[in-house]
């Protein structure tokens, strides 16, 4: 049984043969051809925070399969009135062929894994949002780009999970990863030395510039930020704020990076503060293609975890 918790959980050919399924499940669903993949299999998603793109992408993909997803709010299951995850776990593992959870402590994911019996797939923790990242990955290898060959630049807060999983996959895959940041928010030191141990990296690929973001975006092939005030994190947004204006992706950032750069935002975006409108807006921006590949992503990885 496979699960999906963190990047790690892939290799990297499952990775790359995961992307080319995307790929045929994207031109199928284009050509509006049907493909019941998963005809009767269920999917349980539990929500504990707030999401657009998780969790509508992840219903309507088991419904294109011929599947079927259930919404669970943890505030109205018994899980809000003090039933543990794990016996919640051991119950929909019953009834669902899977479950997708988005929750604040990635350690119920592991206790999810541990007691459910079915596949898990991490919808995002407080520590890594593996199907954002692996959106994030195809939506520039379906460009044609050689992964071995480009420089992905991340801009803003580095301390969360977007850009964990974005490290763990480019060290997987061999991509030159740059970040440039206010030194209280690095990347974890744990996050770091996961990259740097992963045996299929075939160099560091983390390169951090606290001081630099017009160095670090130099010749970038891509330039990608996140919100700077995740959620659970909005008490320090006063702070967060001002520590991280200088890593604003605008269009002087852009000009330092390739002409052709793509620029990529997981949403949701607050447009002024660590994304312009000018830059979002641009013809760079590939950030509604990442948004719409999450739908394919993750068919491609209910497919195969459940067939
Ligand atoms: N990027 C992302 O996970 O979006 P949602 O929070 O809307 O699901």
């Amino acid at each position: 049984m496979r699960n999906l918790i963190t990047d790690q959980d892939l290799t990297k050919d499952e990775i790359l043969a995961l992307f080319e399924s995307v790929k045929e499940l994207k031109e199928k669903q284009k050509r509006g051809e049907p493909h019941r993949l998963l005809e009767g299999k269920t999917l349980a998603m539990i929500f504990e925070k707030t999401s657009l793109r998780t969790r509508t992408s992840f219903e309507i993909g088991m419904f294109q399969l011929g599947g079927h997803a259930s919404f669970l709010n943890s505030q109205d299951l018994q899980l809000g009135r003090g039933e543990t995850v794990a016996d919640t776990a051991r119950v929909l593992g019953r009834y669902y062929n899977a479950i997708m959870a988005r929750v604040f402590d990635h350690g119920n994911l592991e206790t999810l894994r541990e007691c459910a019996g079915v596949p898990v797939i991490n919808g995002l923790s407080d520590k890594f949002h593996p199907c954002q990242a692996l959106t994030d990955i195809f939506t520039i290898w379906e460009r044609g780009l050689d992964l071995r060959e480009i420089t992905i630049v991340f801009a803003g807060d580095a301390d969360n999970n977007v850009t964990n999983s974005l490290m763990l996959i480019c060290a997987r895959l061999g991509i030159r990863f740059r970040v440039t940041c206010p030194v209280e928010y690095m990347p974890r030191e744990e996050i770091i030395s996961l990259a740097q141990i992963d045996k299929a990296a075939d160099m560091f690929p983390v390169a951090i510039y606290t001081s630099d973001p017009k160095n670090a975006a130099r010749n970038a092939d891509v330039i990608y930020t996140d919100t700077w005030v995740s959620m659970g994190k909005e008490k320090e947004n006063k702070k967060r704020i001002r520590l991280l204006s200088p890593y604003q992706v605008n269009k002087e950032l852009v000009s330092c990076a390739k002409n052709d750069v793509l620029v990529m935002h997981c949403l949701p975006a607050h447009r002024g503060q660590e994304i312009t409108d000018e830059v979002i807006d641009s013809t760079n921006s590939i950030v509604f293609d990442q948004a719409e590949n999450r739908l394919h992503v993750q068919k491609a990885i209910l497919t195969m975890l459940l067939r």
